[in-house]
């Protein structure tokens, strides 16, 4: 019978003593305290609450990119509430500093490195920097980071084109291939990528973001079958509009809005905290047998048809 692998409680290790972190330029909150929230299922006879191990992610490393705004920030804060050791990632190092003072305050654990993930140089020093913070081991990665240029494809220039190709594909192509021997040395390992509906359907001035957020659908199921040997999970999460920086200024227009609201069977814009819910499940034992899968957190956007409004 297959085992569903819990990893043991880190124990404080030599990776969280000042002077690795300094060596290894690691951004980090002032003191590393050990996250306050942990799954709890009450009992039935007395309420007295029990610890659930299929719904937590305790013990467990995660790394995810681009975990100070949107999406990302969001997931952060997720996987730190169940229980995880997470490493994060942006390009912009006061916003990353201010928001590990932000996790600090609250006693979540998290650390963080300066990365443009669209740099094959700086990916690989990511990932050793992740290695050295984690002790060679890795049970979750979140492929968070994503772009867009909307154009039509006639007005694409080569560098446009190769900007989001790198960033929103090639970046979680190597940063996967980075990850392998750390996750398969943890014992229990799972990707989760960030899709997109417009790697399923039509949107407008979006093909070449769409080509690679298909790209990456195909990705995730290769993965799925390759890294099954490893106890490897791979799944993919595809969103249509969440509210974040990156789609302030396309929503802005109350007309577009509109538009979108009426497309949306929920008739309303998605919260960041309804996409890491998702990623969450996915990195839980709960959803130890799933994996290939690309999952929509859509508000029905890409299961609706022709629906007239007549309500
Ligand atoms: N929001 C939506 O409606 C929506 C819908 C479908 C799919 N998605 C997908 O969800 C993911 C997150 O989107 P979001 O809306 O949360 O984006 P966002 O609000 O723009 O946040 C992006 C995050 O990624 C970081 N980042 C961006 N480019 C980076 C790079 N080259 N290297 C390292 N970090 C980088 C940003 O920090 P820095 O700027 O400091 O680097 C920031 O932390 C993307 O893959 C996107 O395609 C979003």
């Amino acid at each position: 019978m297959s085992q569903i692998l819990i990893p043991p409680l880190p124990s404080p290790s030599s990776s969280s003593s000042p002077t690795l972190y300094s060596k290894l330029k690691i951004r980090q909150p002032s003191s590393v305290r050990p996250v306050r929230s942990q799954p709890m299922l009450h009992s039935g006879s007395n309420s007295s609450p029990v610890y659930n191990p299929r719904w937590s992610l305790r013990g467990m490393n995660a790394l995810v990119t681009g975990g100070t705004r949107g999406i990302g920030h969001a997931i952060v804060e997720e996987l730190v509430g169940l229980g995880a050791r997470v490493h994060t990632c942006c390009r912009n190092g006061s916003e990353l500093d201010g928001c590990l003072r932000e996790w600090d305050s609250l006693g979540f654990g998290v650390t963080g490195s300066v990365c443009d993930v669209s740099v094959r140089a700086q990916r690989d020093e990511l990932m050793g920097t992740v290695s050295s913070v984690f002790d060679g081991k890795l049970n979750i990665l979140i492929n968070n980071v994503g772009t867009n240029i909307r154009k039509p494809v006639v007005d694409f220039t080569a560098e446009e084109f190769s900007t989001l190709m790198a960033t929103n594909f090639e970046s979680v192509f190597h940063i996967s291939q980075l990850a392998y021997q750390l996750l398969k040395a943890s014992g229990v390992g799972s990707v989760v990528f960030m899709s997109s509906v417009s790697g399923f359907v039509s949107l407008k001035s979006m093909s070449v973001q769409s080509a690679t957020k298909g790209a990456i659908n195909q990705l995730t199921k290769n993965l799925a079958c390759e890294w099954a040997k490893d106890n490897i999970r791979s799944n993919a999460v595809a969103p249509w509009y969440i509210r974040t920086s990156m789609v302030e200024q396309v929503l802005s227009n109350k007309e577009y809005l509109e538009e979108v609201y009426s497309r949306t069977p929920l008739r309303r814009l998605g919260d960041p905290k309804e996409v890491s819910s998702l990623v969450a499940f996915l990195c839980l034992p709960a959803s130890s047998y799933i994996t290939g899968q690309i999952i929509c957190v859509d508000g029905g956007m890409s299961v609706n048809g022709f629906y007239p409004r007549h309500d």
